[in-house]
């Protein structure tokens, strides 16, 4: 049976002072782009935690030694497009041989849930760290989404690694995927009547992008 996954809030004051300044309307598409990279490198850092180390055998200029290396397969990125490509390099910087798969998938902005369009993974998943991450977890239809054709696809180590939660999402995940970890890096108030987080930062994918 697979543990328990947890919900963490990852709000070191550099975290709170750059997602603030993504907030701001006046932000605009290169400050935006920049700094998403930048909470996403931080993050980065923290999700990786508990990734599993394994001994090796190293030799310094004066002796042998055994110390810790990184046990495993490669880490792989999974980015929820558009927004989630917004992270990507960010994360790259801190794990730079870390794979990128794609999940292509939008939101009708009639129903609010979720419609798949394309999906892209490296082989052998189920051997793999995986971080899904998407800026924006509102309902929690497109994460659920995403974790769902991962599964599929064999994945079992998942994370999932956002900006902003809604408390909405939040438990929507937690129901559908218990096993996964999420991390945030805030938990706002609620989603207002067209499902957009409250106070949030708006549209993420238009905000990269510069589209409307
Ligand atoms: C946004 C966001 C998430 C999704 C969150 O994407 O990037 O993928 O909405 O909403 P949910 O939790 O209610 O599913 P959007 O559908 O706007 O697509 P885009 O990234 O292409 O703009
Ligand atoms: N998608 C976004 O980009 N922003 C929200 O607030 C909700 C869903």
């Amino acid at each position: 049976m697979s543990s328990l996954g947890k919900f963490e809030v990852l709000d070191h004051p550099l975290i709170q002072h750059k997602l603030t300044i993504i907030r701001d309307k006046n932000c605009g598409t290169r400050e935006f782009r920049e700094v998403v990279n930048e909470i996403a490198e931080l993050m980065a850092y923290e999700v990786s935690r508990d990734m599993p180390l394994e001994d090796v055998q190293v030799e310094t200029p004066i002796t042998v030694t055994t110390k810790k290396s990184l046990a495993g397969k490669k880490v792989v990125i999974v980015p929820i497009l558009r927004a989630g490509l917004g992270m990507v390099d960010g994360i790259l910087e801190l794990i730079p041989a870390a794979k990128v798969g794609h999940v292509g998938m939008y939101r009708d902005e009639e129903t609010l849930k979720p419609v798949e369009y394309f999906v892209k993974m490296p082989e052998n998943m189920e051997s793999r760290e995986i971080f899904v991450v998407d800026p924006m977890l509102a309902t929690g239809g497109s994460a659920i989404m995403a974790v769902d054709a991962l599964k599929k696809r064999g994945a079992v180590a998942i994370k999932f690694v956002c900006l902003v939660a809604a408390p909405e999402g939040v438990k929507a995940l937690r129901a559908a995927h218990p096993d996964i970890d999420i991390f945030a890096a805030a938990l706002d108030d609620k989603l207002n009547e067209n499902g957009y987080i409250v106070p949030g930062l708006g549209d993420a994918g238009d905000r990269l992008f510069g589209t409307k």
